[in-house]
């Protein structure tokens, strides 16, 4: 391993479901992963929340209990404590299971939203509904309260993604752990931290579709290899 932690001065930590998947929290796609188990049509999208909301809500509620049961590894430790002790430390995820937050990791930019929230866009209101049952399912107005994550079909929030891409275009270091590279625009940032200079790591425990953009590729699990890389701070 090449990398020396010190050497960087902005640092982007790109992550998805594989940085979670030691805590306990099951991955989209691969084996267990959650796609294979629950159609999302009836789960997560629009329409499905549209023609039966409660149903949708009790399935975000069984998955705020599954992570209120897992724990923050050693990995969103080191994130957290190198936010602290160095310059400039970013983490963004497409992970809505909150758990940097947990580890203590401020600012996180969250590509597809929180478990934690809830929103009604009628009246452009998000409310922060921590906890393993919503405590408010109903606005105001007199709608459901959806939860406020990016489902299948919907626009992802522009603000946060220009908030992600300023980050990624200044980072001299953008090291992306444990997300498959499918689902766009996310898959799109390991260019875009190439083409303005960073120098790119993959962790992973295999390769992915994007592995050969990057300068360097980790094959390991990211509580290991992050535990590793601590020794260089
Ligand atoms: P995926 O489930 O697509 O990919 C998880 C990746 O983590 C795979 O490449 C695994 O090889 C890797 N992995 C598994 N365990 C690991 C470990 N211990 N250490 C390191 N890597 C490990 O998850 P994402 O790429 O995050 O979107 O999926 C992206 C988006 O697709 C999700 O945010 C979600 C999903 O549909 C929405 O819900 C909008
Ligand atoms: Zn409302």
């Amino acid at each position: 391993m090449v990398i020396d932690i010190k050497n960087y001065k902005k640092i982007v930590f790109f992550t998805g479901a594989g940085m979670s998947a030691e805590s306990g929290v099951p991955t989209y796609r691969g084996s267990g992963g959650i796609w294979h188990k629950y159609n999302y049509e009836e789960f997560a999208c629009q329409d499905a929340f549209d023609r039966h909301p409660q149903k949708v809500l009790d399935f975000h509620e069984l998955r705020r209990k599954s992570v209120l049961e897992c724990q923050p590894h050693n990995g969103h430790k080191f994130i957290s404590e190198l936010q602290k002790s160095h310059n400039y430390v970013t983490v963004v995820t497409q992970n809505i299971d909150g758990m940097h937050q947990r580890a203590g990791t401020e600012n996180v930019i969250e590509l597809h939203g929180s478990l934690w929230r809830l929103r009604c866009d009628d009246c452009s209101i998000t409310i922060d509904d921590i906890g393993e049952s919503f405590t408010n399912k109903k606005c105001k107005c007199g709608n459901y309260l959806r939860p406020d994550i990016t489902w299948f079909g919907d626009m992802l929030n522009e603000k946060v993604i220009q908030q992600a891409s300023e980050a990624i275009r200044n980072c001299d270091l953008f090291i992306s752990i444990g997300t498959s590279g499918v689902v766009w625009p996310a898959a799109g940032f390991p260019q875009e931290a190439k083409s303005t200079g960073a120098y790119c790591v993959e962790i992973n425990t295999e390769r992915t579709e994007l592995s050969g953009l990057f300068d360097e590729v980790i094959i390991g699990k990211a509580s290991e290899v992050l535990t590793d890389l601590s020794f260089r701070t």
